[in-house]
């Protein structure tokens, strides 16, 4: 990691940054509700199939109680880096009690998979996180994870992604003007917090091509974009299933 990296500790690691996650949890969560359910849909597994899956940048747990609630006998492991949002996760898992695991673990620093997480594991998600992470990182993660994966396991991304280029910013950024009257002017007068969010939000954010091309370099298999709207989308791919014997 270099000295100026952005670990983005000052977004996450603070109240005033959780809070803030909470109080526009209601909003974010109606229109996101649809996509974390395909995710679930998207996992190989049997309504009531046990298996063990991570997510990683877990935060306070959307994308996991999506998958728990699909599978029943499902087992989840949340790693995130911030005791914040594990703390608020603790209270909106209740429910889900004795079907979870907390991890601390700082994406940002390669290879220091803490023990806690079992290897391997059967799938892995990742949800509006790896956005934060530089290119470099983005790559060495995704080739661990694929390391961590049981042969024939999944690893699915949902993630906001960089415009590549111009024109595809301006038809984004026309849509999404249309759908909230409110944004272009926001846009254009942010608050110095709303400003500091954003920039931490975009730092290392990249365009969808070069992330599907680093799941391929990195063993996966049956890559797609299996969802894609204006900036958001849903990626991933399997690792290979083990060759079957005299196969
Ligand atoms: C936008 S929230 C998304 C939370 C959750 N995945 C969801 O979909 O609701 C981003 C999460 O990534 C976590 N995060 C950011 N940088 C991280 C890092 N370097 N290591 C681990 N977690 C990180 C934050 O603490 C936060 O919980």
């Amino acid at each position: 990691m270099v000295d100026d990296e952005d670990t983005n500790a000052a977004v996450w690691k603070t109240d005033i940054g959780v809070n803030f996650w909470k109080s526009t949890a209601d909003d974010r969560e109606r229109r996101r509700a649809g996509h974390r359910v395909l995710m679930a849909e998207l996992l190989p597994f049997a309504a009531a199939e046990p298996f063990t899956f991570l997510d990683l940048g877990a935060g306070t747990g959307a994308a996991a109680r999506t998958i728990l609630d699909h599978f029943t006998a499902a087992r989840a492991i949340l790693a995130d880096f911030s005791p914040q949002m594990m703390a608020q996760g603790v209270v909106e898992l209740a429910p889900y009690e004795g079907r979870y695991t907390y991890v601390e673990f700082d994406m940002t620093r390669p290879g220091d998979w803490p023990g806690q997480i079992p290897a391997p594991v059967d799938a892995v998600i990742s949800s509006l996180c790896v956005h934060h992470l530089n290119d470099g990182r983005k790559q060495t993660l995704f080739a661990e994870i694929f390391e961590r994966l049981a042969p024939g396991g999944w690893y699915l991304n949902y993630d906001p992604v960089a415009p590549p280029d111009p024109v595809v910013e301006e038809a984004w950024l026309r849509a999404g003007d249309r759908r909230d009257p409110a944004a272009a002017d926001k846009r254009a007068h942010p608050t110095p917090e709303e400003q500091f969010r954003y920039e931490n939000h975009v730092r290392y954010m990249i365009p969808l091509d070069p992330q599907v091309a680093f799941l391929r370099a990195a063993g996966f298999e049956g890559v797609d974009v299996f969802w894609k709207e204006l900036d958001f989308v849903i990626y991933g791919g399997r690792r290979p299933a083990a060759a079957t014997p005299g196969a």
